[in-house]
């Protein structure tokens, strides 16, 4: 083997393992939320990470910077243009257009979670492969859908103990949208050769994108531009008071945020996100919204849509495990001739309670101490005695009672 082959392979660049306590609130987290949207009437779907690279152009938009700059895309063996997911709502949309869903007519609502990958400068709570929790519901028109996502999300949050600001705009829709982007045009291009070069690229591309500019400099160069909720169509002005209405009825508290205008190019009406002061610049732990048009832009019936979507690692830090209230059983043998015995119990054991089982026989404060490390609740052990007469000692750790059973018991127990 040459010496090239031996040294050892890191992981790439912004792509980790989850392991150990984060793999547990990682799947703890995967895991409640998802009970929540079952809750909430959605069922599980599962799209490739892999999809024509054609799909997100159309979706997330060519002006985009996930589009432009991030994707893993390539040509595979078979001289497909294909890129790795950046995001997850366009497979879902994809899947419901491929399965004519918009001729169905009906609602659906789907959850998901899985992998995106984007090529971004890797930094704290910024990854080039993270993993999201999403939620996409078609067919409804209705604001009070708006308002039901983003209190599911507040539920979410509120679950895992989680603060967080929410932050809320109306991106207006084809009656106002065109019309309003003129007005910004023609307002930035008093001032265009000064702002950063993006911004120049944008106003010819996705004009919007210039209100959210990092740049300071273009900050204040947008000063007193028009607002889109200023230039909002009678319909979409009334759904977003209604939209209002509705979270204050429900105590959800938000600020309004005129520049939010998210950062892929599908969104139409209500536009949200979720942040967090804990976890530093990146601080977005959840965005989502309208986006009406998009069924349409992927070749089907005009739907109405709304999702979001949670950046899974930004959350790891902030979740608050609810302390687990299940048995956790440690079985060990005594002596040898009483392994048979505990694999057995054990296996009969798991059908109700999570057990470990220890393969070898050892004395009593070795199996204390082993049984500490699972973080085990009940200790059961059999030594020589015991499997003569059918019996375990049994010491439940909480209450610090012991006592020696007969194992039908400790079975049902
Ligand atoms: P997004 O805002 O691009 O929206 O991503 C949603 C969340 O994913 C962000 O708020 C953030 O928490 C997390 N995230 C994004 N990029 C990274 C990264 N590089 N590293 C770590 N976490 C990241 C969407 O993706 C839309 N598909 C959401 C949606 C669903 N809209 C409607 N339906």
């Amino acid at each position: 083997m040459s010496k090239e082959n031996t040294k050892t392979i890191q992981s790439l660049r912004g792509m980790n393992d989850i392991v150990n306590e984060e793999s547990t609130l990682f799947t703890y987290f995967c895991e409640n939320a998802a009970k929540i949207a079952k809750n909430y009437g959605f069922s599980y779907i599962e799209t490739p990470l892999l999809e024509e690279t054609a799909l997100f152009k159309r979706s997330v938009g060519e002006s985009s910077d996930i589009v432009n700059k991030e994707m893993y895309q390539f040509i595979d063996k078979g001289e497909n243009d294909v890129c790795l997911r950046p995001e997850g709502t366009a497979g879902v949309v994809r899947h419901f257009v491929e399965k004519k869903l918009d001729r169905a007519g009906g609602v659906q609502r789907w959850y998901y979670h899985g992998a995106m990958f984007r090529y971004e400068r890797p930094q704290k709570g910024r990854l080039r492969q993270f993993h999201q929790f999403g939620c996409e519901v078609f067919g409804v028109s209705n604001v009070y859908e708006d308002a039901n996502i983003i209190i599911m999300l507040r539920d979410i949050f509120d679950f895992f103990g989680i603060k967080f600001k929410l932050k809320l705009n109306s991106l207006g829709d084809s009656t106002c949208m065109p019309q309003y982007k003129e007005k910004l045009i023609s307002h930035l291009s008093d001032f265009r050769e000064r702002l950063c070069e993006d911004c120049q690229r944008r106003i010819d591309t996705n004009p919007i994108r210039v209100l959210d500019c990092k740049n300071e400099r273009c900050q204040e160069l947008l000063g007193n531009a028009p607002k889109i909720i200023d230039n909002l169509s009678q319909e979409c002005k009334e759904d977003f008071e209604k939209l209002k209405e509705i979270l204050d009825f429900n105590g959800v508290k938000y600020e309004i945020d005129t520049n939010l205008v998210r950062g892929l190019d599908y969104y139409s009406k209500t536009a949200f996100e979720f942040i967090s002061d804990e976890i530093g610049a990146q601080s977005a732990i959840a965005g989502g919204g309208r986006y009406d048009r998009l069924v349409e832009f992927l070749g089907g019936r005009p739907t109405p849509a709304i999702g979001f979507a949670i950046g899974i690692e930004r959350l790891l830090e902030l979740i608050k495990m609810k302390e687990n209230q299940e048995d956790i059983v440690y079985i060990g043998a005594l002596d040898d001739s009483c392994l048979n015995k505990i694999i057995n119990l054990a296996n009969q054991k798991r059908k109700t309670t999570k057990t470990f089982v220890e393969y070898s026989s050892r004395g009593f404060s070795k199996h204390f101490k082993l049984a500490n490390k699972y973080n085990a609740t009940v200790i059961a052990l059999i030594g020589e005695n015991e499997l003569q007469n059918n019996t375990i000692f049994v010491k439940n750790i909480k209450t610090q009672e012991e006592k020696t059973i007969k194992t039908e018991e400790f079975l049902i127990d």
